[in-house]
């Protein structure tokens, strides 16, 4: 793998700022957020109210914890537009997330906010080594989802050449990787796997590919799916983390030099971690919930917003600015089964660990006798494991399991192609208990 680090004299001037600049820089644009969305969105001025804080309360960044948070459904019980900050017709963009789950929750950008956006992604690309003319492969969808926009703004940005093939049409994307020789491609991690399945299929070895650099997110991996997907593509795989509500992709990014966790672009995005129980914010280090502020954003501005994204802060390493740990998984996903909690992500660890299994899976759960159990769908990387090699390997992934995580689960192996393939986010939990 080429060693694509930036120089340092393409960097923006904050990348290489002190952190007594960058807590300068925040606090000031922390003053002017609060007081932005409590002069401008009835919702935080209510909230701030009942709290009996104001924004002139806020001198010293730390002065944030005592401000009320913004959860999800705020968002919601102000659909559409009643959390912007400015008139709606000086809003320039609009997204929202699918809604399967409930109302969408709908997030706005003026012209300033898309120019930010599009400098943080620029920055973004550039930490994981694509420079101006490189060409991009963007893999994300494009529509109201954040992914294919928000990185096509930043692709723009730094001047790359982009095309925007969203995703799905998987043989197309491996037609057009070899016929267009991009140097980068934007996807998510899971439907990376669907791709590199159909250069399988057709013949063609994804390590002869153009490739060098893959900038996977909009859903959890692991390090040892980094490490997959490097070897079968022979290219750097980096950690790309955001979230609409808070911006899209670009809050915050790894460094293909490093890649040791995800800096935050503070500039813009200001992180604390809580105590998801108490609210608390825990000291500098410790795992929680990960909480955003934003400091810049015109139409929408985010006070405390709770991501129920699990990680930890790091001090800075190839960026002053700080890092966050790569998301192990949301809150929301966490399955407590038979008292213990389970996230997805170290199924992943023991599917990856285990030979002859296919990176694809999904987890199944349901209540045949009033108790939780768990089952794996997975299959076998060649078609012509036996039945024996199969069952041998389910076994010893269901012991891997009990290992680490201590919990027993039922894996099924099916053929080459048994798991459903995602274009997009994977989904890996399939809940079929009752409702109680
Ligand atoms: O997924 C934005 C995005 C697009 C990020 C493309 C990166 C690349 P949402 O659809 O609002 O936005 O989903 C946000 O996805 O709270 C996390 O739970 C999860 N997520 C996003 N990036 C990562 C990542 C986009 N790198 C939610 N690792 C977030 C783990 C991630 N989880």
């Amino acid at each position: 793998m080429k060693d694509l680090t930036p120089a340092r004299d393409t960097l923006d001037l904050i990348e290489l700022a002190s952190r007594d600049e960058i807590a300068a820089l925040q606090l000031k644009r922390m003053k002017w957020s609060l007081r932005h969305a409590y002069d401008n969105v009835p919702f935080y001025k209510d909230s701030f109210d009942a709290a009996g804080v104001h924004p002139d309360d806020l001198q010293d960044l730390s002065d944030l914890s005592k401000f009320p948070f913004t959860v999800k459904t705020d968002l919601r019980d102000n659909y559409p537009f009643k959390m912007f900050a400015v008139p709606r017709e000086q809003v320039a963009r609009i997204h929202a997330s699918s809604g399967t789950t409930g109302q969408p929750t709908v997030v706005g950008y003026t012209q300033n906010d898309l120019n930010n956006w599009g400098s943080v992604v620029a920055r973004s690309l550039r930490a994981a080594g694509m420079r101006p003319g490189d060409m991009l492969h963007n893999a994300y969808g494009y529509g109201l989802f954040t992914g294919g926009l928000g990185i096509h703004l930043g692709a723009d940005a730094l001047g790359l050449s982009t095309y925007p093939i969203s995703g799905g049409m998987t043989p197309r994307q491996v037609r057009l990787i070899e016929d267009f020789k991009p140097k980068g491609i934007t996807v998510t991690p899971s439907y990376s796997l669907s791709i590199l399945d159909e250069f399988a299929a057709q013949g063609i070895d994804p390590r002869d590919s153009s490739l060098e650099v893959g900038i996977f997110g909009a859903e959890p991996w692991t390090n040892a799916m980094r490490n997959e997907i490097e070897q079968a593509f022979d290219m750097h795989a980096v950690d790309i983390y955001g979230l609409s509500e808070v911006m899209g992709p670009g809050v915050s990014m790894e460094c293909v030099e490093t890649k040791d966790g995800l800096h935050i672009w503070e500039d813009h995005f200001y992180p604390e971690i809580i105590n998801p129980e108490t609210g608390e914010v825990v000291a500098e280090g410790e795992q929680g919930e990960l909480v955003f502020t934003s400091l810049t954003k015109e139409a929408f501005p985010i006070i405390r917003y709770r991501t129920r994204d699990l990680t930890r802060l790091l001090p800075g390493t190839a960026r002053s600015m700080r890092r966050m740990e790569k998301v192990t998984g949301r809150s929301d996903d966490m399955i407590i089964l038979r008292g213990v909690n389970v996230f997805p992500t170290q199924i992943e660890e023991a599917l990856m660990a285990t030979p002859g299994l296919a990176p694809h899976f999904q987890i199944e759960l349901s209540r045949p006798d009033r108790m939780d159990q768990m089952c794996v769908f997975c299959e076998c990387a060649d078609a012509n494991l036996s039945a024996e090699a199969r069952q041998a390997a389910a076994k010893a992934m269901s012991a891997k399991i009990k290992q680490t995580v201590g919990i027993s689960v039922k894996i099924e192996v099916a053929d080459v192609g048994g798991v459903k393939r995602s274009e997009g986010k994977a989904v890996r939990i399939i809940d079929n208990r009752p409702k109680t």
